[in-house]
């Protein structure tokens, strides 16, 4: 290893194969998602984390590229396309187009909307298959071979399954509506279990390459088995919505080769200039699509001689109400739509890092959403903030108070700034494995966690301090403007620090507070405006006149 400029690292491991690593540059991934139906909450779910991850780490100072989109061919789409009624590309760009906006109204600042059906994505998904074509497996057989196969598919899950895999009566594990198909096909075939061997050394040796561990450990178990070999095409008479093979007009490629594809296409893959990008790469999966990205896809990557990616990190799901799986009959749908036209996107995404855990499933209900929105955000955050305000509106002349802090109150907003700048460093150690950025998924409910617990403790000395009796007294009048002081300084920090979560409504507070807004910036938007964030006490203007004073969570009742 040899240092070549002051981020820039050159690694010849296997897991990296020579490639310029960049310090502070990364890549986050997020799943394709099927466009057979609207944007649910589950892909808001995934999207928000990378997104609220993104930011967090531009925090830091790291240069993030985010990329997300639809996953646009395939046997579920090309039915929804029928069904529909109107053309196959009317229907896929106006499912995309639904995506697309969700994330734009959830505030999603990625850099790449791929869709798998533009062009260079599906000259390159041919280029990789030409390249497999080629390839002997370490066995010294061709890799891609051809024969009949017969199984039992699953359209949900676009795979074929084993009997492990099913119910009694044949039904999906993952979709019990549908009923695996007995289907026998002419197809290619990839090998895999030439490359078992070296998958499990893999990832053996580098214990953060899958996140948590307890999912490494999954990966494990499915590779302590002989792998069977992968079916990477469907014949054209069955389904046409595909990427044509290269090597044979007759069939389109197997959607989860095209999908998996995404990542290396959406940075130019096989231009250099994917490198840098590439070697910081980390995918986010829903923990449904594990074997896909811990199994099919690094096996893929070694058969075409790409590195490996650097971290998968999964994630759980949510549940609904009653802690059973989202369905229509059941009546316990979350729709991410709904939920932000009644409490915002914010409120949608600090409940979703507040309570998303990374190695159980959660639940989620628009009625824990609410108790959340009023208790946490209006109660504490929203209240605090604007009776502070108006105290100092009302009692400072339409200004801020001075910034002269009293030894007490100088230690409680040191206190306050220590929590911040926990919720910051917690994780953000110097890395060991060549400086990929440290910071996880997992930590996000905690930075949420460190952040409220920071509002509780200034809510309370607020209490206990009572300016609104002190001031009452004319000698207290220096003493009243240090306590509003610290913690509308406190407030500041914690708005900034809770960015990466909720970026409008921690710009709004801070317009309030007299401070420039949190960007992100360059082309594509990598980075914040100015670098790597400080959390510095002080930093609130002491007499500044202040502004319309806006309420960030109006309250919200119950709906009959
Ligand atoms: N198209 C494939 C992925 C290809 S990636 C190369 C696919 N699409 S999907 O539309 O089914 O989306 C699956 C992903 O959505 C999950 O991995 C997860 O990220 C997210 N979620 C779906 N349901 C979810 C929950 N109930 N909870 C949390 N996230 C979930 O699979």
């Amino acid at each position: 290893m040899g240092i070549d400029g002051p981020w820039v690292i050159i690694d010849d491991s296997f897991r990296t194969r020579g490639l310029r690593i960049e310090m502070n540059r990364t890549y986050i991934t997020t799943p394709i998602y099927y466009v057979n139906a609207a944007p649910h909450l589950g892909h808001a779910h995934t999207t928000v984390m990378a997104d609220i991850l993104k930011r967090y780490r531009c925090m830091l100072g790291y240069d993030v590229f985010l990329s997300t989109g639809t996953d646009e061919h395939g046997q579920k789409n090309q039915e929804a396309a029928a069904k529909s009624g109107l053309s196959t590309d009317e229907y896929l760009t106006g499912q995309s187009d639904a995506f697309r906006r969700a994330f734009d109204l959830l505030g999603v600042d990625y850099d790449f909307f791929v869709r798998t059906t533009r062009p260079f994505h599906k000259t390159q998904v041919q280029f990789i298959e030409s390249r497999l074509k080629e390839t002997m497996a370490p066995d010294g057989e061709p890799l891609i071979i051809q024969k009949l196969y017969s199984g039992l598919y699953c359209s949900g899950c676009e795979q074929f399954k084993r009997d492990a895999d099913l119910t009694d009566d044949g039904f999906c594990l993952e979709h019990p509506n549908l009923r695996a198909e007995q289907t026998e096909e002419n197809n290619y075939f990839l090998r895999m279990e030439p490359y078992r061997a070296d998958l499990v050394t893999y990832v053996e040796k580098n214990a953060d390459f899958v996140q948590p561990e307890q999912y490494r450990q999954e990966l494990l178990v499915m590779l302590s088995q002989p792998l069977e070999d992968l079916c990477i095409s469907r014949p054209k008479a069955r389904l046409s919505l595909g990427v044509e093979l290269p090597f044979d007009p007759e069939f389109v490629t197997y959607v989860w080769i095209d999908a998996l594809v995404n990542y290396l296409t959406n940075v130019n893959w096989p231009d250099p200039s994917y490198e840098t990008r590439w070697a910081g790469v980390e995918h986010l999966i829903g923990k449904d699509i594990l074997k896909t990205h811990g199994v099919f896809w690094p096996i893929i990557l070694m058969a075409a001689n790409v590195p490996l990616p650097r971290r998968i990190s999964v994630h759980a799901h949510w549940l609904g109400a009653g802690g059973q799986k989202m369905s229509k009959s059941l009546g316990n749908v979350v729709d991410p739509f709904e939920v932000i036209e009644t409490y915002g996107a914010s409120a949608l995404r600090w409940f979703l890092a507040r309570n998303m855990r990374v190695t159980s499933d959660s639940q989620i209900s628009v009625d824990l959403i609410r108790a959340t929105y009023n208790t946490e955000l209006a109660n504490q955050l929203g209240n605090l903030l604007q009776r502070l305000l108006k105290f100092s509106a009302a009692r400072f002349d339409g200004c801020l108070p001075a910034s002269d802090l009293d030894p007490k109150d100088n230690e409680h907003l040191k206190a306050i700034r220590q929590l911040v700048c926990n919720a910051y460093s917690a994780n953000n150690l110097p890395s060991e494995a060549n400086g990929f950025e440290p910071v996880e998924l997992a930590s996000i409910p905690k930075m949420a966690e460190d952040l409220l617990h920071a509002i509780g403790l200034m809510n309370e000395y607020v209490t206990r301090e009572a300016p609104w009796t002190l001031i009452k007294e004319p000698a207290n009048a220096s003493r009243v403007q240090s306590i509003v002081y610290a913690n509308l300084d406190g407030l500041r920090m914690v708005l900034e620090g809770l960015w990466p979560i909720m970026p409008d409504i921690a710009n709004r507070g801070l317009a309030m507070l007299g401070q420039a807004p949190l960007e992100l910036t360059g082309s594509p938007r990598t980075t914040l405006a100015g670098g790597r964030h400080e959390f510095i006490a002080g930093r609130l203007v002491g007499g500044a006149r202040i502004g319309v004073i806006e309420t960030l969570f109006p309250r919200i009742e119950t709906i009959a």
